[in-house]
């Protein structure tokens, strides 16, 4: 299977940049203080698919959220990566095609989608160097 690296190191808290790992779009934000914050103050259990920030992080970098940019509903590219502001209800990201919203762990939170957005099987194979697959 073919893995994709990306350096994180110039990524600022609050940004997000988009990669590609086996050709599908895949968001690497740092989150601010203030997500990290967010995140952790939903009750997991509340949600429509349960999971702590923790658990969708690496420990040690639980500022850095890696996920696929690909929208559990049918498939759209979420905003909020590149696009800045547009982020949603829930300060993550949003997906324009049926309005699924997603909060800064990448959680859904309002709209059809099913499920959180996909973390995929990653490490950090330096401080700033991730590999995805
Ligand atoms: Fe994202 Fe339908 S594809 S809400």
């Amino acid at each position: 299977a073919s893995s994709t690296e990306v350096d994180v190191s110039a990524i600022e808290p609050g940004q997000a940049i988009k990669a590609v790992f086996r050709k599908q779009p895949l968001f690497v934000k740092r989150l601010t203080a203030a997500e990290i914050a967010a995140a952790n103050a939903t009750p997991a259990d509340s949600l429509r698919d349960p999971q702590t920030l923790a658990e969708r992080t690496k420990e040690g970098h639980e500022d850095m959220l890696v996920t696929m940019g690909v929208c559990t509903h049918l498939g759209c590219v979420p905003l909020g990566a590149a696009e800045g502001e547009v982020k949603g209800e829930y300060g993550g990201y949003f997906c324009p095609c049926h309005g699924s919203h997603y909060d800064t762990a990448g959680r859904i939170r309002k709209g059809p989608a099913p499920t959180n957005l996909e973390v995929p099987e990653y490490e950090f194979i330096s401080d700033t160097v991730i590999q995805v697959g």
